[in-house]
């Protein structure tokens, strides 16, 4: 018998097993009501927010597939947050076919179809406007506007490179194999005091090999063995999930 067993045995008496039992159970009945109290206070889950200038890649992200982001389509360039109409725009709605793109035509002449899922309003008759006008005001009163669909932007690797971070205010960028991505939100990782020094570079080849030498800080991917290619895979995932894309890389002008 070991020490422990023995001071138990003296404060228990014969009843150890008794003790040890209601100890037990009493920790599980704890845990349970813990577990009630959490869910009573569970944070609900509210995704919304503004999303400000947006490129039409990036709207497509906020189909509704990502329950943690929020649900967007727009008008006439203009974004409208309706998560709260999930139950139609989320991906077991009727209108699904709209969540993430802009939608102005496909409005104007009542479709459901994802070829008129476009701002092109030609050929529209102006009974027809009435409708998409209709339809705005509609949703003007249900919904926000949260932004604004912009082209996306087409920097060479010398404009990319004044996104650095230095200066306050200016958003920072990297590029990943010739995709953009605005990575101010991770300025703490990517701005002049973060431990990456990928800000204003193509970083392809550095999120390969893992390597945080601006020397490897661009998109030539010779050579490359399959770990190597899988970490760039990976990499490039998070970002097309965490950050925004905002256009792309483009050869210097001549
Ligand atoms: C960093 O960006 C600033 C402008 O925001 C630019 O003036 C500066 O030259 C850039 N630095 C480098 C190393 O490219």
């Amino acid at each position: 018998m070991n020490l422990q067993e023995e001071l138990l045995r003296i404060l228990y008496g014969e009843n150890l097993y008794v003790t040890a039992a209601v100890v037990f159970l009493g920790t599980l009945a704890l845990l349970w009501l813990k577990s009630c109290w959490d869910m009573r206070n569970a944070v609900p889950l509210d995704v919304s927010a503004a999303c400000g200038d947006i490129t039409p890649e990036e709207l497509a992200k906020f189909d509704g597939r990502d329950p943690f982001k929020p649900i967007y389509f727009s008008v006439q360039g203009r974004v409208f947050d309706v998560t709260a109409g999930r139950d139609f725009y989320g991906p077991d709605g009727g209108y699904a076919i709209f969540a993430g793109k802009e939608v102005a035509r496909a409005l104007a002449v009542m479709s459901l179809k994802a070829e008129d899922c476009t701002a092109d309003l030609a050929g529209v008759t102006p009974k027809q406007l009435d409708t998409l006008g209709e339809w705005v005001a509609k949703f003007e009163k249900k919904y926000k506007v949260v932004g604004k669909v912009v082209e996306p932007k087409r920097l060479t690797l010398e404009e990319l490179a004044c996104y650095n971070g230095t200066e306050t205010g200016k958003p920072i960028y990297l590029a990943i194999r010739g995709v953009v991505f605005d990575v101010t939100s991770g300025k703490d990782f990517y701005g002049p005091e973060g431990i990456y020094p990928f800000a204003g570079h193509e970083c392809a080849r550095a999120f390969a090999l893992l390597s945080t030498d601006t020397a490897d800080c661009h998109n030539n991917l010779e050579g490359l063995g399959a770990m190597e290619r899988d970490n760039l895979r990976d990499w490039e995932a998070k970002f097309r999930y965490k950050y925004p894309i905002v256009g792309s890389v483009v050869p210097a002008k001549a």
